[in-house]
């Protein structure tokens, strides 16, 4: 078997490389030419296993690239993973947002219709799609209402594939993620932001972590969970579109108590909005709140009834969120000791 990942440098391409040449696949990667074979988290794969990796640089907006790759390999599968992935910069960035998002999956869905007709696509779509959903928990007929650009651009994505599949019928499925967090999450988003600030503290640094919307309700996950959920989606009789999550919601404070509970800090929140600190017991400020990570509209109130992937392919989270937190922090101080 022979697959292709777009956004191999990224948290999910990671895992999911590992899992695909643990199963014998021949792997093919994508990567932009910016990126190197040292970057992302490719580089922290073992020597072995990134020796096995084929990479191709090219770049996902670049129609050509993608029908020339498809065309040349005719992978039995790909896993359209690379995107514009950070919601909160799309607010500033818009176009290139969309460009990325809905240009590059346009490109993967006609170089496969065009040139390579047998391949079956995974399409990362997102809980994002939900918006600020009033309904609890969330699974594929909820309603999609998005609420910031990066958003609107995986709706289109997700739109796509859909009509892809049906007017060429075409193995194609959109995995519907819940967030989904490990120990090679880019220090930018607020699970990874926290534990390497614990990890920090830990370490004698003294610096409060700096957050935003402490009160946003999400449902994380672990990674390696998801790649197992998505490859699972590639291999049904009929392709189809799946929700993963862990069904449980949790804040970003909540995230923000246990990371330090792992190294033995009780915090006590003291003040409201900005003006909120997350204290020890020692009275040292832990966290603080800034307008600068506040987005213009937030999305949350997630929560995750992945009953149709666990019905349907047997998929079930193995780590749920406290040992997601502690893994994280203990990494990043294990990283931290050896460094
Ligand atoms: N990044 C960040 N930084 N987020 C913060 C911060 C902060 O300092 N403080 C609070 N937050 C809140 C955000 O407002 C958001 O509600 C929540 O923490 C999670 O933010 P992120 O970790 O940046 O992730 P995300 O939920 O916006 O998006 C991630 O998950 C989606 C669902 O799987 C990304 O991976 C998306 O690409 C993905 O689609």
């Amino acid at each position: 078997m022979k697959a292709v990942i777009t956004g191999i440098s990224g948290q999910d391409g990671y895992f999911l490389s590992k899992l695909l040449l643990s199963k014998g696949y021949e792997v093919h990667g994508v990567l932009r030419r910016n990126s190197s074979m040292t970057n992302g988290t490719v580089a922290h794969l073992p020597e072995d296993i990134r020796k096995q990796i084929i990479i191709h640089y090219g770049d996902i907006t670049d129609g050509n690239f993608l029908s020339n790759l498809l065309g040349k390999e005719r992978p039995e599968e790909i896993y359209h993973l690379a995107a514009q992935s950070f919601v909160g910069y799309s607010f500033q960035n818009a176009l290139s947002t969309y460009d990325a998002n809905i240009g590059g999956t346009l490109n993967v869905c006609n170089a496969i219709k065009d040139y390579s007709p047998d391949t079956r696509m995974y399409f990362a779509a997102t809980s994002e799609l939900f918006g600020q959903p009033k309904e609890k928990p969330q699974n594929e007929n909820t309603p999609f209402l998005p609420r910031s650009p990066y958003a609107v651009s995986k709706l289109a994505g997700l739109w796509t594939v859909r009509t892809y599949r049906d007017a060429y019928k075409l193995y194609m499925t959109n995995g519907i993620l819940f967030n989904h967090e490990s120990e090679v999450r880019g220090p930018e988003f607020v699970t990874r932001k926290i534990s390497l600030g614990v990890a920090n503290i830990y370490r004698g640094s003294g610096m409060p972590i700096m957050l935003g919307n402490l009160d946003a309700k999400k449902d994380w996950g672990y990674a390696e969970d998801y790649v197992r959920g998505m490859w699972l989606m590639m291999q049904q009789d009929y392709p189809d579109d799946f929700v993963l999550g862990t069904g449980e919601q949790h804040t970003v404070r909540e995230f923000a108590e246990e990371a330090f509970r792992v190294i033995g800090i009780n915090i006590t929140w003291k003040g409201s909005g900005v003006n909120e600190v997350g204290l020890s017991d020692d009275g040292k400020t832990m966290v603080k709140v800034s307008r600068d990570f506040y987005r213009p509209l937030e999305s949350d109130n997630y929560m995750a009834d992945y009953s149709k992937a666990k019905n349907k392919l047997g998929w079930e989270p193995r780590v749920k969120f406290r040992e997601l937190v502690k893994l994280m922090v203990e990494s990043d101080i294990k990283r931290m000791n050896n460094e």
